[in-house]
C-alpha cells in the first residue's frame, strides 16, 4: 500500500487530481480509453472541482474516458437531488466532454434490482474492467456501500444501509426528504477487481477507520481494510485522517512511529 499523508484537504485533493488525471492520460495512449471507477460522498468534490478545472496540457481528456459509479440509492431517481447520479453531473460529468453513453451508474430503480446488479457487473467486465477506482470510506469502515460484515468477495448488490451511515449521510437530506435505507453497491469483490485503486480521506472523523482499514486485520468489520490485499492501493490523507496511525507509511513500507 502506497500511503501518502498531504497537510490538508486542499493538498489532499490537489494530489489525487493530478494522479487521476495521470492516470487517464496514461490509459488513453496505451489503450486510446480510460475506465475510471467514480466515488461520491463530501471527499472526492475538490478532486472533481480540480479535474473540471485544469486546462492546457495539464486537462484530462474525458472523451476517452468511461465512468462506473460506485453506488446508488435504491428508490430514488437520477433527477433527485439527492440521488448520485445527480451529484455526479452536478460536480463532474455537466462539466466535462464525455459521451453520456459511457456514464454508468447502478440503476436503484429498476424493478429487478438483482437482475440489473448483475447487469452492472456485465458492462463493467464489457468495458475491460476499471483502470482506476476512486474511493472514499466510511466513518465505520465502510467502502463503497459495503458496511460492517459484508463479505470481502462481495459483488455489486443491493445492502441495507447501517445506523451509522444513516446518520452520516443525514446531513445531506432537508426536511421532509426521504432518506433510503438501501443502495445498490458495486461489492468489495467488484472492486479489488480494479486495476488500481485511490483512497482518499479527511478529517478527524475518518481517522479511527482509517487507522483500522490500514493497520488493523483484514476483517468484514471493517470493509476498507481490504484494501490491504490489493497490488496497487494509493491512499491519500490528510493530516488529521492520518491522526490515529501508529505508523508513519513512507514508500510503501509502515514504521513505527517515533
Ligand atoms: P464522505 O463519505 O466523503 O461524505 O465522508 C465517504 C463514504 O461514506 O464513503
Amino acid at each position: 500500500m502506497l500511503v501518502e499523508t498531504l497537510p490538508d484537504y486542499d493538498a489532499l485533493s490537489e494530489r489525487a487530481a493530478r494522479l487521476v488525471s495521470e492516470e487517464i492520460r496514461r490509459r488513453s495512449l496505451r489503450t486510446g480509453r480510460a475506465v475510471l471507477g467514480c466515488a461520491t460522498g463530501s471527499t472526492p468534490i475538490g478532486l472533481y472541482r480540480r479535474l473540471i478545472a485544469r486546462d492546457g496540457p495539464e486537462a484530462p481528456d474525458f472523451s476517452r474516458v468511461a465512468t462506473f459509479n460506485l453506488d446508488e440509492y435504491v428508490g430514488l431517481p437520477p433527477e433527485h437531488p439527492q440521488s448520485y447520479g445527480y451529484f455526479m453531473r452536478e460536480y463532474l460529468f455537466d462539466h466535462v466532454d464525455i459521451p453520456a453513453d459511457r456514464i454508468h451508474m447502478p440503476d436503484g430503480m429498476a424493478t429487478d434490482l438483482d437482475a440489473a446488479c448483475a447487469a452492472y457487473e456485465r458492462r463493467i467486465a464489457e468495458a475491460g474492467g476499471i483502470d482506476l477506482q476512486i474511493l472514499g470510506i466510511g466513518s465505520n469502515g465502510h467502502l463503497a456501500f459495503n458496511e460492517p460484515g459484508s463479505s470481502l468477495g462481495s459483488r455489486t448488490r443491493v445492502q441495507i444501509l447501517t445506523e451509522k451511515t444513516l446518520a452520516d449521510n443525514a446531513r445531506f437530506f432537508g426536511e421532509g426528504e426521504t432518506q433510503p435505507h438501501t443502495a445498490v453497491t458495486m461489492g468489495l469483490g467488484t472492486i479489488m477487481e480494479a486495476r488500481k485503486l485511490l483512497m482518499l480521506a479527511s478529517g478527524t472523523g475518518k481517522a479511527a477507520a482509517v487507522r483500522d482499514a490500514l493497520e488493523g486485520p483484514v476483517t468484514a468489520m471493517c470493509p476498507a481494510s481490504v484494501l490491504q490485499m490489493h497490488p496497487h492501493a494509493h491512499i491519500l490523507l490528510d493530516e488529521e485522517a492520518a491522526s490515529a496511525l501508529a505508523y508513519t507509511h513512507r514508500d510503501g513500507i509502515a514504521e513505527v512511529k517515533e
